[in-house]
């Protein structure tokens, strides 16, 4: 993908900044308060009994707080945290080597869940139903399966797609816990404790905007408050008002919604060369010449949540709002074709 300003992926060179803006505990984690709910009741009930917490399962967009979480859920269990994702475990062998190097009360992260391959991934099933690991020794008519027990550990999974998750994995979480975009009172708390702890000068309504403008995810709220910031410094005094947000969301071609060209794109599409649609996603994306898969996780969820998209059981449709986005009305129907890609 292209380092498009929104992206709610982490961006090269932005891994060590978000280290130091990620709360490290669940009173300092704002919003996703359902989530913080259970999570508070189960960890101190685990903690009481003296057992490891349930394993969780964090789905939704990327940039929600899903590895965030899983850093503070390990620290509150006083258990150290194993990161790991299912496309880098490439063998049974390399996830039982992870699990016997485990410790009571730990943790282990497993991030895209979902791209876990079949073998290894039984491991994970006697391993999260009975902390065992079942290990096969010989060949033929002379092997002999093995049972080993694994330390009392709890298993956390992230994904972007819980439809790709086979049932009995998903039914061995004991907690599934779906990740929503933030409101944009949420965000724009989460911009000034960001600005106070990179030292940034702004004002609230500007961290309002700014929120608004961040598709509901922090990730996003956090980078666009920094280069915000730089262009504050080079063409400002440092301090980030609404003058110098909204000029610099500008430039970095963030629209009012919170759109980038990509957005306008897709919904450009659906307006002028679908007549509104339905259109099946996989012709959509083929027309914008984006991967599915990125339209899918990435751009789609927050474009449906914002009532931009209405998803049908015939395809994509294009709502009221997103000819409104466009000035346009339904009753417009002739094809501006040459629109497509002129963003
Ligand atoms: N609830 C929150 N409060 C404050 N900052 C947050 C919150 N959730 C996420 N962030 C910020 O957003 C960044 C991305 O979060 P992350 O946990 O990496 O998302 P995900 O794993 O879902 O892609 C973090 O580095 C952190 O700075
Ligand atoms: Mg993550």
């Amino acid at each position: 993908m292209e380092d498009r300003i929104v992206t709610p992926s982490v961006l090269n060179g932005e891994g060590e900044n978000e280290y130091s803006l990620r709360p490290k505990k669940l009173n300092e984690y704002i919003g996703q308060e359902n989530v913080k709910n259970k999570l508070k009741i189960f960890i101190q009930a685990a903690k009481n009994r003296n057992e490891a917490l349930d394993h969780v399962l964090f789905y939704g967009p990327p940039g929600l707080g899903k590895t965030t979480l899983a850093n503070i859920i390990a620290r509150e269990m006083g258990g150290n945290l194993k990161v790991t994702s299912g496309p880098a475990i490439e063998k049974a062998g390399d996830l039982a080597a992870i699990l016997t190097n485990l410790n009571n009360m730990d943790v282990l992260f497993i991030d895209e869940i979902h791209r876990l391959n079949r073998s290894v991934e039984e491991i994970l099933y006697p391993a999260m139903e009975d902390y065992a690991l079942d290990i096969v020794i010989g060949k033929g008519a002379s092997a002999k399966s093995i049972r080993l027990d694994l330390p009392n550990f709890t298993l956390i999974g992230a994904t972007t797609r819980i439809g790709l998750l086979t049932a009995p994995l998903r039914d061995r979480f004991g907690m599934l816990c779906p990740m929503e975009f933030y409101s944009e009172d949420e965000l724009s708390e989460i911009i000034l404790r960001s600005a106070d702890i990179l030292n940034i000068e702004i004002d609230a309504k500007a961290a309002k905007e700014i929120g608004r403008r961040s598709r509901g995810t922090p990730r996003i709220a956090n980078r666009i408050l920094k280069r915000v910031r730089d262009y504050s410094e080079v063409k400002g005094n440092g301090i980030i008002d609404m003058e110098s947000s909204k000029a610099a969301l500008k430039l970095l071609e963030v629209d009012n919604e919170g759109f980038d060209s990509i957005d306008n794109k897709i919904l450009k599409a659906i307006i002028d060369n679908f007549n509104g649609g339905p259109v099946g996603l996989e012709t959509l994306a083929y027309f914008i010449g984006e991967e599915l898969d990125t339209i899918q996780d990435v751009y789609e969820p927050y474009l449906i949540q914002k009532g931009f998209i209405i998803r049908t059981p015939r395809g994509r449709m294009a709502s009221d709002s997103a000819y409104r986005h466009f000035n346009r009305s339904r009753s417009d129907k002739k094809p501006r074709q040459s629109t497509l890609f002129d963003k």
